[in-house]
């Protein structure tokens, strides 16, 4: 079993195939596909992709459960999919620094908006990555109209490196150093970890 992890808002799980169904319906809106960058996938596409983004070893998926619509206790290894509000990632593939990770975040369900789900989640990702896999600097590329997102990782201390007109979309970078290690895990250490 890999790890969930408890916060104040949010708790994050393995991607897991009994959310497969909802992401997919999250993956049929046309607008949550432009702000990811995403293609759509056939139902069987998408257990294929659970299937392989849980096996391969650069990538790191959660599934963000918003702490709020979890009904009774949260137990590790079930999947609340009642609670699944959207995913964050992180993908290991920056070819010239295994040290860099990019990271994603989709919080799908409008009701679960504006409330920090999106924030303490990218957090807690981070800090996850920081602990197990020695990251250290983070990168997120987002469509230069996607305001909210663009925002969100500013606030996180996230600066714009570099802008494609071809892709239209900024690349933002965060440099992990041992400051923003100190902050990023006094911001998330009452975050509680199960594997
Ligand atoms: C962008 C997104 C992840 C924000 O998640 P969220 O849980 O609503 O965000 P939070 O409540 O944690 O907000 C954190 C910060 O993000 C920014 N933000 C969030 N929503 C915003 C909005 N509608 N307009 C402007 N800024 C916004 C703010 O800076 C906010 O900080 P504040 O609360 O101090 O003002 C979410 O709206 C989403 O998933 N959108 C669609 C998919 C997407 O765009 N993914 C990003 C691709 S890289």
């Amino acid at each position: 079993m890999k790890a969930s992890i408890v916060g104040e808002k949010v708790i994050l799980v393995p991607y897991m195939k009994e959310h497969v169904p909802k992401y997919h319906e999250w993956m049929q809106n046309p607008a949550l596909l432009e702000a990811t960058a995403s293609e759509p996938l056939t139902l069987d596409q998408e257990y294929e992709m659970q299937v392989s983004w849980t096996q391969d070893p650069l990538k790191q998926t959660f599934i963000v459960l918003d702490k709020e619509l979890v009904d009774g206790e949260f137990c590790h290894g079930d999947p609340h999919t009642e609670a699944m509000v959207g995913d964050v990632n992180i993908y290991m593939n920056d070819l010239d620094d295994a040290k860099v990770a990019e990271v994603e975040i989709m919080i799908a369900e409008t009701k679960s908006r504006g409330k920090g789900v999106g924030k303490e989640s990218v957090l807690m990702m981070m800090a996850f990555a920081v602990e197990n896999f020695g990251i250290q600097a983070f990168q997120a590329k987002i469509g230069e109209s996607n305001t909210a997102s663009i925002s969100l990782f500013q606030k996180l201390g996230f600066e714009k490196i570099s802008h494609s007109d071809i892709f239209k979309e900024v690349t933002l970078k965060l440099e992990m150093s041992k400051s923003k290690c100190e902050e990023l895990y006094r911001l998330t250490d009452t975050a509680m970890t199960y594997f």
